[in-house]
C-alpha cells in the first residue's frame, strides 16, 4: 500500500520555510515559471548532527513514516559526512537527501560546542517531519563558538545557526519542457544575475556518471548571534539535476559522491 498521504503538506511547509531564508529560490522559481516551464523537485537536502537527537537514525523514521525507502548510503571523508538517500512511495515525489557530520571528526573544542546545541533539543520535538522545518532547536552561538566551528567544518557552522530545515531544493532539468540542457538553465541563470558555484566547475558529473548537477551560491543573512553581535551567514541555495538512463533504460536514481562533495561548497561563508 502507498503511504502518500501528507508528503503535499510536508513539501509546501518546506518550500515555505525555504523561500524564507533563500528568497533567490521563489525569484528563480518566477523566472522558470514566466518561461511556461513545468518545475519538479528532483530532490530535497537536509543536514544535521550525528549526536542525538538529531542524528540520521533518530530522523529517518520520520522519512520513512512519510512512505519513503532508504535507497543508498553516503560517505564524504573529507568533509566527515555521512549520508542515505531516500525514494518516494509517489514518484512525482522528490527523492530526499540527509546528511549528518560525523562530530567525533572535528576537535574536542568543536566537538564540545554542538554537544552544547544537541542537548539544548527537546526531544519531543523530534517526533513528527514538522522538525525538518524547525530551524535552530537551541539558543544561538556565540560569534566565537560559530567562529570555531567555522574553522573546521563550514558544515557544522551552517548547521548551528540554520539548524533543521531544507538546505536545498532541486529542480528537475529532465522535467523542464524548454531547456531539457542543464547548459542552457545556468545561462538562464547567469542572464537573471544569480550567483553559480563554480566549485569542480560550474556542472558537476558528467553523462557517463548519469546524473549532472549545478546549483547557485546561498543567499546570506543578518543573523543576531548570542553576544548581541549581528553578522552575515550564508543560508540556502538552488540546486539542479539532469538524470540520464543507465545501459538498461532506467534513470538513474542515485547521486553521485564526488559531484556532491563540490555542491556542499553552496554555502562557503
Ligand atoms: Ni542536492
Amino acid at each position: 500500500m502507498r503511504v502518500t498521504m501528507g508528503t503535499q503538506d510536508f513539501f509546501a511547509g518546506l518550500w515555505n520555510n525555504y523561500v524564507e531564508v533563500a528568497p533567490q529560490a521563489a525569484r528563480i522559481h518566477q523566472v522558470f515559471t514566466a518561461r511556461d516551464e513545468r518545475i519538479v523537485n528532483d530532490h530535497v537536502a537536509f543536514r544535521t548532527y550525528d549526536r542525538y537527537p538529531l542524528n540520521i537514525a533518530t530522523l529517518e523514521p520520520l522519512i520513512l513514516a512519510l512512505g519513503y525507502r532508504r535507497h543508498e548510503p553516503y560517505e564524504f571523508a573529507d568533509k566527515g559526512l555521512s549520508a542515505w538517500s531516500y525514494l518516494p512511495a509517489d514518484p512525482g515525489d522528490p527523492r530526499i537527501f540527509l546528511s549528518e557530520l560525523r562530530v567525533d571528526t572535528l576537535s574536542l573544542r568543536a566537538r564540545n560546542i554542538i554537544t552544547g546545541l544537541a542537548e539544548q533539543v527537546d526531544v519531543a520535538t523530534v517526533n513528527s517531519s514538522d522538525v525538518f522545518r524547525a530551524g535552530r532547536l537551541w539558543t544561538t552561538p556565540t560569534w566565537d563558538a560559530y567562529q570555531t566551528l567555522l574553522s573546521e567544518s563550514e558544515y557544522a557552522a551552517w548547521v548551528s545557526v540554520m539548524g533543521l530545515r531544507p538546505n536545498h531544493f532541486t529542480i528537475s532539468v529532465n522535467a523542464l519542457r524548454h531547456s531539457p540542457d542543464l547548459h542552457d538553465v545556468v545561462q538562464i541563470l547567469k542572464a537573471h544575475g544569480f550567483p553559480i558555484n563554480a566549485s569542480g566547475g560550474e556542472i558537476k558529473g558528467s553523462p557517463e556518471t548519469l546524473l549532472e548537477q549545478a546549483s547557485t551560491l546561498a543567499d546570506r543573512m543578518m543573523i543576531e548571534f548570542a553576544d548581541g553581535d549581528y553578522h552575515e551567514v550564508p543560508t540556502c541555495y538552488y540546486e539542479f539535476a539532469l538524470r540520464y538512463r543507465d545501459t538498461d533504460g532506467q534513470l538513474y536514481q542515485g547521486f553521485v559522491a564526488a559531484s556532491a562533495n563540490r555542491l556542499f561548497d553552496s554555502t562557503r561563508a
